[in-house]
């Protein structure tokens, strides 16, 4: 005889997005960094921005909703800590700044486990991540997405109440561009209204002289944002010390304050300020 099919309890969506309305109720600014492309630098801007905006004096949170490949933990300085949970819900980790993080990094048995999720489980697990994490009060939410327009962002998308906006990450090349625009259209599709783009490696910095070069060319994501309608929030150059200190396990933002990358993060952070805060955000 074979064991009896567990079924999984049938919610209606309403419920489900009630929930989690519920929880994130107490941040004010729910904002998704995303990209068509791979490897553009996403992570890496979701995890300097926040600290960017922590360092002005705002309260942050990061939801790493990369469940395939979560790097937040790594960049902010929070590789091999837990989750809390209690019977109230999941306390996230405090990493620099007083940031709060969560990922699925947190939960997961050790770092080498692959992560496999088909995609009803990827969202399932997001959903019930989404409605059990005892975010309390914030200015900002940063979500950091996986590349493309796969489930992850649509479920984010369509489960996170009134979502402030979404920041595209592109990098100065051609092939990158062209996915921009995909990524406007997945945005405007779902009525997520873009903030605008950010251009990641875009030119040199180099530690010898501390002097910014401009390696592809300047003014391509300034272009792109351009043709696409939507406003270009700045360049971050690229900084071989990027890739040394998410080696070390400190966030590069927070060992390097006083670099072109870690400026060009509170640049931006300041026009996101300026955007969601003093001006009305409208879906572009
Ligand atoms: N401006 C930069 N200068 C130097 N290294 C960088 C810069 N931006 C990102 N990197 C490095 O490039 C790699 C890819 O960055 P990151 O993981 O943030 O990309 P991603 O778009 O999130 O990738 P994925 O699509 O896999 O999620 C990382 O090792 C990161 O440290
Ligand atoms: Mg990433």
């Amino acid at each position: 005889m074979s064991a009896p099919q567990k079924k999984l309890p049938f919610r209606p969506i309403q419920e489900i997005q009630k929930s989690i309305a519920d929880r994130l109720s107490g941040i004010k600014y729910k904002i998704a960094v995303m990209s068509g492309k791979g490897g553009v630098g996403k992570s890496f801007v979701t995890a300097n921005l926040a600290f960017a905006l922590a360092y002005r004096g705002k309260k942050v949170v990061v939801l790493d909703a990369d469940f395939y490949g979560p790097s937040i933990p790594k960049m902010m300085g929070v590789e091999g800590q837990r989750v809390y949970a209690t019977p109230e819900g999941l306390i996230p980790v405090t990493g620099p700044l007083g940031v709060k993080i969560v990922s699925v990094d947190f939960m997961l048995p050790d770092d080498e486990a692959p992560v496999i999720w088909r995609g009803p489980m990827l969202t399932n697990a997001m959903l019930e991540l989404l409605e059990n994490v005892l975010w309390g009060e914030a200015d900002y939410m940063l979500i950091d997405l996986p590349p493309g327009t796969g489930d992850a962002p649509l479920t984010v998308a369509q489960m996170i109440p009134n979502l402030t906006g979404a920041i595209i990450v592109t990098i100065p090349s051609e092939v990158s561009q062209k996915v921009v625009m995909k990524s406007v259209n997945f945005a405007k599709r779902l009525n997520v209204p873009i903030l605008g783009i950010v251009e990641n490696m875009s030119g040199f910095t180099c530690p010898c002289d501390g002097k910014t070069y401009p390696i592809f060319g300047s003014g391509g994501g300034k272009r792109v944002a351009e043709r696409a309608g939507v406003d270009f929030l700045g360049s971050i150059p690229l900084d071989p010390r990027i890739s040394e200190s998410n080696d070390k396990g400190i966030p590069f933002f927070v060992e390097y304050p006083d670099t072109p990358a870690a400026k060009a993060f509170l640049k931006i952070a300041d026009k996101i300020v300026e955007k969601v805060e003093k001006a009305k955000v409208t879906s572009s």
